[in-house]
């Protein structure tokens, strides 16, 4: 718990005595990893975002990648995603030889703009699939980018990682449907990083309703290996265990990973998804508290909304005309830093990173995204902030930005 007066980091994990006990629990029972906890905690995660099935994975980077790799893309195969995201949603991609292609984003939400795709789709090549982001915890228009995508036959893999809790609602039938039900994908991937709406230590899940994909995401995750006798190739040993468990006997079908998430993670997880709609109401009254704070700016925008949607705000990136007003933001970030307020960027545009650059990537294409970035300031947001520290952080940043006379 940070103290009203401390410094008050980005983003950072909430962790309480059940928490503690729970991980405690799992170090003294017989399984740190591959025990009955992860699927609980599958189990429990499944439940929560309505979807049919669940795998825990180490990252949401590794969830990422499996999605990929399960979903087939492969060689040459054309993937679009936005470039305001983490380097991971585009990364993927690359780990299956796949080609990330980045599409603009809308220049109110800083999500992939679905007629920036539908354009791509009209001009240029082929696209086998589409990572939309769930930018700061704002879905993504979930049902046109899925229209579209349909059309094409595209992939979908939802990047969730910022966007537990978040809902939408479908245009059509007016229903609530929530992130990670994959009503609109056939994947979507989360991250349990401890700046997360929820945390594992490091950690990730994928969903999906597709037994065929569920059974490939647990075969990737683990070497390739099943030992389900169901499962195997092998006939004569299929027909003779069908329902036991085999004594020294398994099949490695796939060039799998280690990519699982042990007990011990998916423990904290279990206990710490128990209190996710505590925390994302938090967020939810965080960003309300920024808004009476900050709403009067004349010179900070506050970030997008959408009448369709409700954020679940794993991030408060706020916009600021820093050339207007004749500011670095490196300097603000400083000076916020000095008197206890950390901040972020989120994102420098991926495909401008010196490995994008290397690779062929054109760093000046994505305007909007580029306008996006040269503004964006991610203030303090996470679940156990004060009324008193934002108001801490409304007045700091105003102070800072020597604009005390626009509100
Ligand atoms: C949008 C997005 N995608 C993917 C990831 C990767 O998640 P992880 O850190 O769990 O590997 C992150 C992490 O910050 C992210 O923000």
């Amino acid at each position: 718990m940070v103290q009203e007066n401390e410094f008050i980091p980005y983003g950072r994990q909430v962790v309480d005595e059940d928490d503690i006990r729970e991980v405690v629990r799992a170090l003294r029972s017989d399984w740190l990893t591959q025990g009955p906890i992860v699927e609980e905690f599958e189990e429990a995660f499944a439940a929560f975002t309505g979807a049919e099935f669940a795998v825990a994975l180490n990252s949401g980077t590794a969830g990422l990648a499996l999605a990929c790799r399960v979903a087939g893309l492969g060689r040459g195969d054309r993937v679009a995603t936005s470039p305001i995201t983490f380097a991971a949603s585009a990364n993927c991609a690359l780990y299956v030889e796949a080609d990330p292609v980045f599409v603009d984003v809308d220049p109110h939400t800083a999500n992939l703009d679905p007629e920036n795709l539908k354009e791509h789709l009209k001009n240029k090549s082929a696209l086998r699939g589409v990572i939309p982001v769930h930018y700061g915890g704002l879905p993504c228009n979930m049902p046109e980018i899925y229209s579209i995508s349909q059309k094409f036959g595209l992939v979908i893999i939802e990047d969730a990682c910022h966007a537990l809790g978040a809902t939408y609602q479908d245009p059509k039938t007016g229903e609530t449907i929530k992130v990670g039900s994959c009503r609109h994908s056939h994947m979507t991937v989360f991250s349990f990083h401890p700046v997360k709406h929820m945390t594992t230590g490091e950690g990730g899940m994928v969903t999906t309703n597709d037994r065929e994909l569920y059974n490939r995401l647990q075969l990737f995750r683990s070497h390739g290996i099943t030992r389900d006798p169901k499962l195997f190739k092998n006939q004569e040993m299929r027909e003779k265990y069908a329902g036991q468990v085999v004594p020294g006997y398994y099949e490695m079908q796939e060039l799998g990973f280690n990519f699982r998430l042990p007990d011990i993670n998916c423990a904290l997880g279990l206990s710490q998804l128990k209190k996710i709609d505590e925390f994302v109401q938090a967020r939810r009254q965080i960003a309300q508290w920024y808004r009476e704070e900050l709403g009067a700016s004349t010179s900070i925008r506050l970030p997008g909304e959408s009448d369709a949607s409700a954020s679940s705000y794993h991030l408060y990136p706020v916009r600021i005309p820093f050339d207007r007003l004749g500011q670095e933001r490196e300097k603000v970030m400083q000076k916020l830093h000095d008197r206890g307020i950390g901040t972020q960027v989120h994102y420098i545009p991926v495909h401008s990173h010196p490995y994008y650059q290397r690779i062929g990537y054109d760093s000046k294409t994505c305007p909007c995204a580029w306008d996006f970035y040269k503004e964006c300031l991610s203030l303090p947001m996470f679940a156990s902030l004060t009324r008193n520290q934002i108001r801490r952080v409304g007045e700091t940043l105003v102070d800072v930005l020597g604009i005390g006379g626009d509100a």
